[in-house]
């Protein structure tokens, strides 16, 4: 039996590859049996001198972990644009079927999955209005909300919390990605803490040079081994 968690945000580009990264940093150093999951990911990277999906090439450079890449990214698109249009794009329609078959393969191989979710929630994943928050309900996954720090992130990170209740959805923890210690982001985090409802909240400082685009860990390492501590992690996490 395995367990896992869905690692989502109130956007993309927010930090989804960055935590996943850096939590299977920690999940391996620890010894945990741990994988990484991307059911659906757009765009790629040169890497090793051929193309690979971007988001499990990061994952790779930055924690170590390497699969077969049918199973880690069952519909891998090269064209970086929302999954429905990288779908038609490229002639695929992308099937929930395959993607629990890829996951239970990676359940038999290991005791913890972190998957990573495209974009935000409300996200199509084909052109007949399946959607990310679909596909997560039915994999049995509860999430880990990734937010920004900065302005805006208080509205964002409470419609997305009602967002996945209305959808079905448990959201166990939140984690706000590169806070720093201004006034906004102090209080952002405050706010969010008294407003949401979640206990579990996480903080990740502004990593220096990390960009997952160019394959650039930074000190991803040294920055997750100081600010989480991965029990409280797995602690939320439930058998899927
Ligand atoms: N804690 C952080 N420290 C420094 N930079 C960060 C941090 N969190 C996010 N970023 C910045 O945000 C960028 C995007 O992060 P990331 O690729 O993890 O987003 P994502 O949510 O996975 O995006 P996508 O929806 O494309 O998968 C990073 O390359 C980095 O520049
Ligand atoms: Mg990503």
């Amino acid at each position: 039996m395995s367990k896992g968690i869905f690692i989502i945000a109130t956007d993309t580009g927010v930090g989804k590859t960055i935590i996943s990264a850096g939590l299977l940093c920690l999940l391996l150093k620890n010894k945990y049996r741990a994988a990484y999951f991307k059911p659906v990911a757009s765009g790629e990277v040169e890497s090793g001198g051929a193309k690979a999906s971007a988001d499990a090439a990061f994952v790779k450079c930055a924690a170590g972990f390497s699969e077969d890449p049918e199973l880690v990214t069952p519909f891998a698109f090269a064209d970086a644009v929302a999954p429905h249009l990288a779908a038609r794009l490229a002639g695929r329609r992308i099937d929930p079927d395959v993607i629990q078959k890829r996951l239970n393969e990676l359940k038999n191989r290991y005791d913890i999955i972190v998957a990573e979710g495209a974009g935000g929630l409300a996200v199509p994943l084909n052109d007949e209005g399946y959607m990310q928050y679909d596909l997560i309900r039915e994999l049995g996954f509860s999430c880990l909300l990734v937010s920004r720090a900065g302005l805006g992130t208080i509205n964002h990170t409470l419609l997305t919390l009602g967002f996945a209740r209305n959808a079905g959805l448990t959201i166990k923890g939140i984690v706000i990605s590169g806070a720093g210690q201004t006034l906004i982001e102090e209080d952002n985090i405050a706010t969010i803490k008294k407003l949401s409802g979640i206990k579990a909240i996480f903080t990740l400082p502004a990593i220096d040079a990390v960009d997952t685009e160019k394959l650039q860990p930074g000190n991803l390492q040294d920055a997750f081994e100081q600010s989480i501590h991965i029990d409280d992690i797995v602690a939320l996490m439930e058998t899927i």
